[in-house]
């Protein structure tokens, strides 16, 4: 990774809990946490892995005109854009996020693009939508903030109709894969980060949740979020800050990581990613 002249800006977190303490820091520093989300989200859509994974849940789940069709956790709102354009103006595009910032931006990017979709302000575990009023739902790359992916999956059961289709896309995070450098290093940063995070190893999880909420699966997809290295360096430093400050790696194993990389990068040889799954399903007919 390219050495930073300074301390990089951290991402903060995509939980829910976050959310309000953002707005504090942002109230009291005068930064914008959330303004680095969505520049986080706009900088992994870009990526190649990204990309195909979309590709694939859009083409699985096959949305078509005149469906209702909703996004859960829709940051940026880019998904829903692109189900405005398949279910056409007789269909339903909607977004559901708990994030007002990343609300605005959807909203203003639709808007700008003269796209007709919605953008509802609630969570996963509540959803404003009436029983059965779908006919298609995807959620990506969210249940790993979720504190309890059980009611979230339950919510999405009870908002399709009967025979609906979903699609969950999420990585997982013991998947994930950082070279050279020390490999007991790397396991006990990867651990830690794995203890912080909710819902880490969501991507494992995903056809087991579906199955016990009731839907036939279809397929599985699978891809590598493979990072260049600007974008894996503020992500690098928030987990190598994290095992620091847990205690499981010391400050020279850190330096040393950090040394190893760059010096990897130095000469192209090196390895940033974790592997995201995706699954399809759908609700038996009435
Ligand atoms: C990593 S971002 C992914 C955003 C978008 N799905 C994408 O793939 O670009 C995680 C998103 O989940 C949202 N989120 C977090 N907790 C949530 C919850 N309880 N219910 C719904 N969305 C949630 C966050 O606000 C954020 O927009």
């Amino acid at each position: 990774m390219p050495s930073e002249p300074e301390q990089p800006a951290r991402t903060p977190s995509f939980h829910l809990d976050a959310i309000a303490a953002a707005r504090t820091a942002d109230a009291t520093s005068g930064a914008d946490p959330m303004a680095l989300l969505v520049a986080a989200l706009d900088l992994q859509a870009a990526l190649p892995g990204i990309r195909r994974m979309r590709r694939w849940a859009h083409e699985a789940l096959a949305v078509g005109a005149g469906e209702r069709a909703l996004d859960i956790g829709s940051g940026t709102g880019s998904e829903v854009l692109e189900f405005a354009r398949r279910v056409g103006p007789g269909g339903e595009a909607a977004g559901v996020e708990p994030n007002p910032a990343m609300l605005t931006v959807a909203r203003d990017r639709a808007a700008a693009a003269g796209v007709r979709c919605r953008f509802v302000e609630a969570d996963a575990y509540r959803l404003p939508f009436d029983d059965d009023h779908f006919d298609a739902v995807r959620s990506e790359r969210v249940y790993q903030h979720l504190d309890d992916p059980v009611a979230a999956t339950a919510e999405i059961a009870r908002v399709l109709r009967p025979g609906g289709r979903v699609v969950l896309v999420d990585s997982d995070w013991q998947t994930a894969i950082l070279h050279p450098g020390d490999p007991a290093v790397v396991a006990r940063m990867i651990a830690a980060m794995l203890e912080a995070t909710p819902n880490a190893r969501s991507g494992r999880f995903l056809r087991g949740r579906l199955v016990a909420a009731g839907f036939e699966i279809d397929d599985m997809g699978s891809e590598a979020v493979i990072w260049d290295p600007a974008t894996a360096r503020p992500m690098f430093d928030e987990v190598g800050g994290a095992a620091l400050t847990r205690e499981v790696i010391t400050e020279q194993e850190r330096d040393d990581l950090v040394a190893a990389i760059e010096a990897g990068v130095a000469v192209g040889d090196y390895h940033l990613s974790v592997t995201m799954f995706a699954v399809l399903g759908h609700l038996p007919p009435a």
